[in-house]
């Protein structure tokens, strides 16, 4: 039986990974670095991308690797440095969680951060898939003290963007992980259609059965709200994200979640129903 081991196996898309992967009776390696946490049915194993003797130690034996780990200004860094020790490993799938319209030239940190990584795993010689999922609909629950509230706030106006609920990601990502012929293609993902921020609100008010309101606001006050609560390279990289959305460069449609997972994407108002109690409760 495969053996596939997941980075980022406690966060938001890895969560919902681990349970798609055994659901498919892979052997399921969790990553973590926190020594006492249980993850339900999958073997876990401490380490930290920092430390590159830990994640050669977690590697050992692994067939297929998710790579996947946090916005960070090392995470090209960290996530190249995985590649070359999962190909030193002799792992002969790797999957790679990319970001929508990742490019060398984009305005966006992050999306060239993205594109040096999969750039690098593409020089590698090892089997591997690329994932780019446009903007997740969980990044809502950020919002969910104000929501509950009433309203929420954003630098978008009224640009749509085909968001996606991680769990179509992880969906996705279990197929590619664990079935061949994906080897060296390239998957956007999104949402099945392009939403506006007026349109979140109006499925999370039909979730809750009352009024979310959402105000758009500029990028400066947007900023001014959250200095001192965020690092300065990570306020700039949301800023030059909610441009990027703004522009309407993030609205495009992909079949890519239903072709590989023969299922409908999620839609914002499946994200709002199921996620109305946290949305309720904050
Ligand atoms: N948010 C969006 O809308 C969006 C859209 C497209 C793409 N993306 C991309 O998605 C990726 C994941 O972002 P995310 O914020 O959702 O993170 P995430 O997948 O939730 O990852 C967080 C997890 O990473 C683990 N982790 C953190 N630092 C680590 C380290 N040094 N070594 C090993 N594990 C570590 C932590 O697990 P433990 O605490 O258990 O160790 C934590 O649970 C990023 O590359 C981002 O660019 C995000």
């Amino acid at each position: 039986m495969d053996t596939v081991l997941v980075a980022g196996a406690t966060g938001t898309v890895g969560s919902a990974l681990i349970p798609a992967l055994l659901d498919r009776g892979v052997t399921v390696r969790a990553m973590t670095r926190d020594s006492g946490r249980v993850v339900p049915g999958a073997e876990t194993v401490v380490a930290d991308l920092r430390d590159p003797e830990s994640v050669a130690a977690a590697l050992k034996g692994a067939d297929a690797i998710f790579l996947n780990s946090p916005s960070a200004p090392d995470a090209a860094e960290v996530q190249t440095r995985f590649a070359d020790l999962a190909r030193d490993a002799g792992v002969d799938r790797l999957v790679v969680l990319s970001q929508y319209a990742a490019r060398a030239d984009s305005p966006v940190r992050f999306l060239r951060w993205h594109a040096g990584v999969e750039a690098h795993v593409q020089e590698l010689g090892i089997g591997h898939t690329v994932l780019r999922p446009n903007l997740y609909l969980q990044a809502l629950l950020a919002f969910a003290a104000t929501i509950s509230q009433g309203f929420f706030t954003a630098p978008i106006g009224d640009a749509a963007v085909s968001a996606i609920d991680t769990r179509d990601i992880a969906d996705a990502a279990a197929v590619v992980l664990t079935e061949a012929g994906h080897t060296g293609r390239t998957y956007t993902l999104t949402g099945p259609r392009a939403v506006t921020h007026d349109q979140i609100a109006e499925a999370l008010s039909g979730a809750l059965g009352r009024e979310v309101a959402f105000h758009a606001t500029s990028a400066g006050r947007f900023a001014a709200g959250l200095t001192g609560l965020l690092p300065p390279w990570q306020l700039e990289g949301l800023l030059e994200d909610y441009a990027h959305y703004a522009r309407g460069e993030a609205a495009e449609v992909h079949t890519s979640v239903t072709d590989l997972t023969g299922a409908p994407a999620r839609d914002v108002t499946d994200f709002a129903r199921d996620h109305a109690a946290v949305f309720r409760s904050e």
